[in-house]
């Protein structure tokens, strides 16, 4: 009894373990989920949605769907994990290049300073290719700022980085890799003067913060509608009109990005 005192007490331990069914059936409960918290419509997508979540979920302990959902709703980290995830950040350097001609000769015979958004701007290819069109335009670096948000906060850290691969760069001219990038064996990093005419931030259009991002003079949101529905496009549509300086501005959406 007296030995008993100085014993070391034995740590509570919950020995009720958490019974949890493997179960990955209700993909409709999850596909609404993101669907209203991003937009993203997996509509004809089901099993490529699937197959993400059944990987998502295994890689981290998570037996059912339900289950995922209910950690998402209080857990911020696993969310944005999932959100990452599932989004898709294909991109590259000059894509649909005539729009941003058409961008650059407009913030030429301007003669203003230009404030540009790139929502969604993935890892970073758009509004760096907007910077550098400028700079090789011979428009002084004063004379304009691009804002660069996702929601997706691994592209956004991707897009700080500035470092990218061979087919990221695929459409540069050599002339244009030795002025703004230096080469790593096959790692292309972007130089700090075209780096710095872009700020980077993890923002989420539908969310209401976003509206006080402050108002711009050229939009570009191009191919991300494609993964919204009808509705959700025009909802787009008009958050993004909603930050023009000037009404007769029209947005720059993507070829793909059909109303
Ligand atoms: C295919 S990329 C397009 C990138 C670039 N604009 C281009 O055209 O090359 C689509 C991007 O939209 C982003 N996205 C999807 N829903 C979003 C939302 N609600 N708010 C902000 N970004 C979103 C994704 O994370 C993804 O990086």
């Amino acid at each position: 009894m007296f030995f008993d005192f100085f014993k070391k007490k034995e740590p509570q331990t919950n020995h009720t373990q958490e019974r949890c069914v493997e179960a990955y059936d209700d993909i409709a409960s999850v596909a609404t989920f993101f669907k209203n918290e991003t937009g993203v419509t997996f509509d004809k997508q089901t099993s490529i949605l699937k197959n993400k979540l059944v990987t998502f979920c295994k890689q981290r302990d998570i037996c059912s769907f339900g289950k995922l959902l209910e950690k998402v709703s209080f857990d911020k980290t696993l969310k944005q994990e999932l959100i990452d995830a599932l989004t898709t950040n294909e991109t590259f350097f000059y894509r649909e290049f005539k729009q941003i001609e058409e961008i650059v000769t407009l913030v030429k015979n301007s003669g203003a300073r230009a404030e540009i958004l790139c929502a969604p701007c993935a890892t970073g290819e758009e509004p760096y290719s907007i910077a550098i069109a400028l700079l090789e335009a011979g428009v002084a670096p004063s004379r304009f700022h691009i804002t660069g948000i996702d929601i997706n906060q691994d592209a956004i850290n991707k897009a700080k980085e500035a470092r990218y691969k061979e087919r990221n760069i695929r459409n540069l001219s050599a002339a244009v890799l030795q002025r703004y990038f230096r080469q790593e064996d096959s790692v292309y990093a972007l130089h700090e003067s075209v780096k710095s005419q872009v700020s980077l931030k993890v923002l989420n259009l539908f969310d209401p913060s976003f509206k006080s991002i402050g108002k711009f003079d050229f939009i570009l949101s191009r191919n991300m509608l494609i993964y919204f529905d009808k509705e959700t496009k025009l909802k787009a549509k008009e958050i993004l009109e909603s930050l023009r300086k000037n009404a007769n501005q029209a947005i720059f959406f993507g070829h793909a990005d059909l109303f």
